[in-house]
């Protein structure tokens, strides 16, 4: 079993982003409902958000939920906001004791109010944390961040603040939801798709990508460990040949 112990601390990825998926199938197996899932879903997060922070993660990001999950029946969607609103009120004593800061990116504004206020309640109380950032995803797709960028970019260009040929990557970046937020080092997929499904596709440009065959519910601290040792043994060229990085 890997244990948090057996990661070198040299060359950890400095922003996490993981795709928590699985947990209705996880549920199925069982004979259970989808909700049970993603009861068990948020233990998983606590026990994760904990180990990073003890590996000492700069920057986690979670895929909480997307823009396209508003299509799935109203009573799992009425469930996932019940769990975000409770694990909120819940976490908000760890996020002091581990200097965990709580951001958000997506359309938070569509979420129901409770969960809008609870959100913003904690991220309040936590702004002067200087640890770990832990960054929800929530109402987030990568295409309507994107589409929500071009406009307030040509916005500006319209009144002339700045000019089309300032556009730039750094631009770009300043637009979008992750403006505050480096680019991600490992993006890690639980349930064993292998698919992106919406998520920082602009900020993954060369993320190390890592596909797990384990439901959300079950990914555990040998999990996350393998992940990050497989990661620390890749080699990353970001286009130049491997005698150049040496
Ligand atoms: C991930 O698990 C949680 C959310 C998308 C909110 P799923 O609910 O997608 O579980 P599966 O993929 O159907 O098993
Ligand atoms: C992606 O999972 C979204 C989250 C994990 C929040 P989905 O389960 O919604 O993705 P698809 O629909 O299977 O691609
Ligand atoms: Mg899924």
């Amino acid at each position: 079993m890997n244990k948090i112990d057996d990661i070198a601390d040299h060359n950890l990825p400095k922003h996490l982003a993981i795709i928590m998926d699985g947990n209705g199938r996880w549920a199925k197996q069982r004979g259970k409902h989808r909700v049970f899932g993603h009861e068990n879903g948020v233990k998983t997060v606590r026990t994760v958000v904990e180990n990073c922070v003890k590996i000492k993660i700069e920057y986690l990001t979670l895929y909480t939920f997307s823009t396209e999950n508003w299509k799935r029946p109203k009573i799992e969607i009425d469930t996932l906001m019940r769990l975000l609103v409770s694990s909120l009120k819940k976490e908000l004593k760890t996020f002091k004791k581990n200097n965990v800061r709580l951001n958000t990116i997506g359309s938070i504004s569509s979420l129901p109010s409770r969960a809008y206020k609870e959100l913003m309640e904690v991220m309040e109380k936590t702004k002067e944390n200087t640890g770990m950032t832990l960054t929800l995803a929530l109402s987030y797709g990568s295409r309507e961040e994107l589409q929500s960028a071009i406009k307030a970019i040509s916005i500006k260009v319209k009144n002339n603040i700045i000019s089309s040929d300032d556009i730039d990557e750094t631009i770009i970046n300043n637009h979008l939801y992750t403006h505050n937020l480096p680019d991600v080092d490992l993006l890690i997929r639980t349930s064993g798709e292998h698919r992106i499904s919406n998520f920082l596709l602009w900020q993954i440009a060369y993320a190390e990508l890592y596909f797990i065959d384990v439901f959300w519910p079950d990914f555990s601290e040998h999990h996350l460990v393998e992940a990050i040792k497989n990661y620390q043994n890749r080699e990353r060229r970001f286009g130049k040949t491997s005698e150049q990085l040496i």
